[in-house]
């Protein structure tokens, strides 16, 4: 029984663990979103300016391309994916300004919103 105890106690540190990296993950995702600007017009949960990440992450689920796309989309700008919930206003352009491995981080953590 002690045996089975402990055991138990280390699966739960261990999952605790698991949950407080992604908590950490997060937060470093929302830091760099909010250091980039994107948090001015975006939201995890709900619609600013732009559509809410949750809803992007939901439109491109299990789409294998869409990484790409959605880099290339936030480095040069553009519009037309959001109109129904924008009225068609354009994302901004971000490349120079965030750097590309930034981008490509913060495009994983959108994606990664909808599990
Ligand atoms: C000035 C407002 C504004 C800012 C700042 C902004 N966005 Fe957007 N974003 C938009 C709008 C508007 C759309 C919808 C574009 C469309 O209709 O295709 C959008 C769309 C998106 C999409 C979905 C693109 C698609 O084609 O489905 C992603 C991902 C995204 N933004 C990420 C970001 C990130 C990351 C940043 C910061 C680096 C950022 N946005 C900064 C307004 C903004």
């Amino acid at each position: 029984m002690k045996k089975f105890y402990l055991t138990l106690g280390l699966a739960v540190a261990a999952s605790a663990a698991v949950n407080t990296a992604a908590f950490a993950d997060e937060a470093a995702s929302l830091d760099l979103a909010k250091k980039s600007g994107c948090l001015a017009c975006h939201s995890v949960e709900k619609k600013v300016v732009g559509p809410a990440w949750k809803d992007v992450s939901a439109k491109y689920k299990g789409d294998a391309g869409a990484k790409d796309r959605l880099v290339a989309k936030i480095k040069a700008g553009g519009k037309g994916n959001w109109t129904e919930v924008t009225g068609g206003v354009p994302m901004p352009p971000y490349s120079p300004r965030v750097a590309d491995a930034d981008i490509a981080s913060l495009v994983d953590f959108v994606l990664s919103i909808a599990k």
